[in-house]
């Protein structure tokens, strides 16, 4: 068991609509001893490949992200931006992400200069549910010309079709993390087993 999976069970908050918060050790109150456990641990799955530059999404997964780019020889976090605006000019991609969570839509932008062709890309994000988020990225990245490496998630719902969408896709990802089931009403949380 990795040092995620354990502060989970230890830590993480099973509420109503099986939603799992992790405030007081991910994304809110950060561990950053245990982001950089995170990061060492997304090397050693990762470890063949050349990362040139990691890219995530606002908020919660740039720490996430910072701790890995320290593991993949200090390469530049991108992290897209999510905006309300329709005003977005030529400058940068942008790709729509609908969030079943929050129940609303959000373009989200990279600018052009921060990402290219020749780039070979690492992604990374906090949760995996549904996979939109994950879909914007990787829309993202293959406007820029740039090849997605790989993709590391923190926490995945193993019972949310995302992971199983992205990795029918063929993308090579990796969930520190897989939650099975859980229960709000015994505060129980099943891990998979990925040993
Ligand atoms: P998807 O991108 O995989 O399709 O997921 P979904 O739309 O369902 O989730 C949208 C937001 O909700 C994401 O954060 C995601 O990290 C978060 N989320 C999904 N399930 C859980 C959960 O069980 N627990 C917690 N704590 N978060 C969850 P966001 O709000 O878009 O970004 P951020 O600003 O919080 O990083």
């Amino acid at each position: 068991m990795n040092c995620l999976e354990e502060r989970i069970l230890k830590d993480g908050v099973v509420k109503p609509g099986n939603v799992l918060k992790v405030d007081s050790f991910l994304n809110h109150q950060m561990d950053v001893a245990l982001l950089d456990e995170m990061g060492k641990e997304f090397k050693r799955r990762f470890a063949d490949k050349t990362i040139t530059k990691i890219l995530t999404i606002e908020a919660s997964g740039i720490a996430i992200a910072c701790s890995a780019a320290r593991y993949f020889n200090n390469v530049p976090v991108v992290f897209a931006k999510k905006s309300k605006s329709i005003n977005i000019d030529g400058d940068m991609y942008v790709a729509t992400v609908e969030s079943f969570t929050h129940k609303n839509v959000n373009q989200v932008v990279v600018s052009k200069r921060y990402l290219n062709e020749g780039d070979h890309v690492l992604i990374i994000d906090d949760f995996l549910a549904n996979g939109c988020a994950l879909q914007g990225l990787i829309s993202i990245a293959e406007s820029a010309g740039a090849k997605v490496e790989g993709i590391g998630i923190a926490v995945e719902k193993g019972f949310q079709i995302g992971g199983k969408v992205i990795r029918n896709m063929g993308y090579h990802l990796e969930s520190l993390a897989i939650v099975d089931s859980m229960d709000d009403q015994t505060s129980t949380i099943n891990l998979r087993d990925q040993d």
